[in-house]
């Protein structure tokens, strides 16, 4: 079990280093990241390192048993590249530039930036590829961040390569555009830019095939970095840290090319619920790499410094948020930063060490923590097996469904897929994030709002309820294919099969959340063997061909039609749901569909605040309610072996439990 945080000790003088190293010694501190943005540092100027000083720290650390997690420090160029090289700063789509002074200001597909990102990876990386105290490679730092999607000259023609090399052919782009409409019809690819600032909506095509785009690019930074590094002769694992479920990366296209997943989490403590959006954060990163343990490669001790106001953690919550990502598949808990800043924008936020010292609550919980973690034992992976149902997630999809222009542009894909998330997370029901393509590997899998349907995935679809599976899909679910356009024959033409629904009309709702004096209906009443629901933002008229009627709405203009439909197929079921049901709406109908399907929880009779969850035969509780709670678990204690039989857990309490 790692346990550490990032460390900056070029911002202390080096008499402070030897004291860093002793307090991580007593913290339990196993492995730091080093230099994440220390590029000024280590090349003050084009064609001059500085290695002494990471030398120092680097062989300091190794004697004092601390690992590195080395960091290619090319998140954030220093003054003197762009003063050099000003083409490499990234531009909005109104054409202003991000200018310097911050971090992260360069533009992903510049060749300039590449180029110097590539001598500083190259320089680090011949050095210290054989170091001992090296134990693993950290590149650059929260890929796009800040800078979402650059629209620079640079973007321009590295967007028309990406082009040529995708569609070949100008005609085969013209027609998966659909150019005939507006007078957009392309000659050549010279003639394309990026989706920049225009009079009006811009070509959906081209705005889907620019996300694809700028994934793509911050990917290729990122597999330039890992090449050099293997290059230089390391053999360390490599990662880059990804941000939950953010949306300009699509990270299961990512989590192919890092050896392990890492994650940066910071929930807020003002909300009484951010543990749920945290456990979402925790079962996407198990689920995007199968089977292996990942790292909480950042999280706060304590209060931040981004958000309007920075609360405090309670007691004991860093503590339970991080026996969730260990119980939800974690193999180290990591934090920003080793020791609080004392100058720069992040001066505020905590850090292990807090800059009011060691008499402190947080350096008092952080010496605890590395303690309990070090008692662990081994911890099995996390298994496929672990969670029987399935939500699909798919990042093509979010960015095709929220697109512009639609019957609903209130749109989120993921505050609905957290929703449904939620709703299960309640009932201790353990789940994994997952594109459609592994729908066989569960039992139930639900798949909301999936807009963008790729014939493939319709197909992983359909097996999988041919073969038993229970699929809820629904609503504006397989309208258009992977370029965005309607397919010949309507809407539902991959899933009518299995559904026996088609779609005629969307029948959209004003957002719950519009101003008031906007017209309209704002929900759907709709009722069940759940009861009485609410449904939201979409209330689809239905064509019933072969399923039967599960719901109806019961309220506005489509009284009387069906909600929810239910078809048995193959040996399982397909139902297909024509809104969005509230919160409330959304437990109503998981409650229905975990008695209807028999899927089990991890643990049964547990209030709705303390979460379970499933790591091979180890079952973490934590408690996230004010009181204590009393939990019915029986086994063995996963760190001492002692017996359970039955616990009581304090407020944030947490136990591992081996079944
Ligand atoms: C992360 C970033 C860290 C630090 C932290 C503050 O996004 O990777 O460098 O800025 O946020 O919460």
């Amino acid at each position: 079990m790692l346990y550490g945080a990032d460390y900056n000790p070029e911002q202390w003088p080096e008499e402070i280093w030897p004291d860093d190293v002793a307090r991580m010694r007593e913290a339990g501190v196993t492995m730091v990241s080093l230099g994440i943005f220390s590029w000024a540092r280590i090349q003050p100027r084009e064609g001059e390192f500085d290695f002494g000083w990471l030398d120092r720290v680097i062989d300091l650390l190794h004697a004092g048993g601390i690992a590195v997690d080395l960091a290619t420090a090319t998140a954030s160029p220093p003054p003197w590249a762009s003063a050099a090289y000003p083409e490499l700063l990234p531009r909005d789509a109104d054409g202003s530039v991000f200018w310097p002074g911050s971090r992260q200001a360069y533009a992903p597909s510049s060749p300039v930036y590449r180029r110097l990102a590539g001598e500083l990876v190259t320089a680090i990386a011949e050095r210290y590829a054989g170091h001992p105290a090296v134990v693993m490679w950290h590149v650059n730092n929260e890929y796009g961040c800040h800078l979402h999607a650059d629209y620079s000259d640079a973007a321009r023609d590295a967007f028309r390569r990406w082009l040529a090399d995708r569609y070949d052919d100008i005609g085969a782009l013209n027609a998966a555009w659909g150019t005939d409409f507006w007078s957009q019809r392309y000659g050549s690819f010279d003639e394309i830019l990026p989706p920049r600032k225009a009079p009006y909506s811009r070509n959906p095509g081209q705005v889907l095939d620019f996300k694809r785009f700028t994934n793509d690019m911050l990917l290729e930074c990122y597999l330039m970095e890992r090449d050099l590094i293997r290059a230089a002769g390391a053999t360390q694992p490599i990662t880059t840290n990804f941000m939950g479920a953010f949306e300009p990366a699509d990270y299961r296209k990512w989590a192919e090319h890092v050896d392990v997943v890492s994650d940066d989490c910071y929930p807020d403590p003002n909300d009484p619920e951010s543990f749920r959006t945290a456990a979402f954060s925790r079962d996407l990163m198990r689920s995007l790499k199968p089977g292996v343990p990942w790292l909480l490669m950042e999280q706060s001790t304590n209060a931040l410094n981004w958000r309007p106001t920075n609360a405090p953690k309670a007691p004991g919550q860093m503590a339970a948020l991080s026996a969730q990502a260990v119980g939800r598949g974690a193999d180290g808990i990591l934090f920003f930063q080793w020791r609080q800043s004392r100058a720069g924008a992040e001066k505020f936020h905590s850090a292990m060490l807090p800059h009011a010292g060691t008499d402190t609550r947080t350096w008092r919980e952080v010496v605890d923590l590395g303690a309990r973690l070090a008692a662990l034992p081994g911890l099995p992976a996390p298994q496929p097996a672990d969670a029987r149902v399935a939500i699909v997630y798919d990042w093509e999809n979010r960015w095709a469904a929220e697109g512009s222009d639609h019957p609903q542009n209130a749109l989120d894909v993921t505050a609905v897929v957290q929703r449904w998330h939620r709703a299960l997370h309640r009932r201790h029901v353990q789940v994994d994030l997952i594109p459609a393509e592994r729908a066989g590997e569960y039992d139930l899998v639900i798949a909301p709002l999936l807009y963008l349907l790729r014939e493939s995935d319709a197909a992983a679809l359909t097996a999988f309820v041919d073969a038993g599976g229970h699929l809820v899909t629904g609503p504006f679910t397989d309208v258009v294919d992977e370029h965005d356009r309607f397919r010949e024959g309507g809407f539902t033409t991959q899933l009518r099969g299995i559904l026996g629904v088609d779609v005629e009309d969307f029948g959209a709702l004003v957002a719950p959340d519009a101003p008031a004096a906007e017209p309209g209906e704002r929900v759907a009443p709709f009722a069940g063997p759940f009861g009485d629901a609410t449904g939201t933002l979409l209330a689809e008229e239905l064509r019933v061909t072969d399923a039967s009627i599960e719901a109806s709405f019961t309220g506005g203009r489509l009284t009387g039609r069906p909600a929810l439909t239910l078809r048995e197929h193959g040996a399982g079921s397909a139902r297909y749901l024509a809104t969005i049901p509230d919160e409330a709406g959304t437990q109503a109908l998981v409650d229905h569909l975990l008695t209807a399907t028999g899927v089990e929880p991890v643990a049964v009779r547990l209030p709705e605040q303390v979460e379970a969850m499933r790591r091979g035969d180890v079952v973490t509780v934590v408690n996230h309610a004010t009181g204590d709670v009393a939990v019915n678990l029986v086994g063995t204690d996963a760190a001492t072996g002692a017996p359970v039989d039955g616990l009581t857990l304090a407020p944030y309490g947490w136990a591992m439990v081996r079944k």
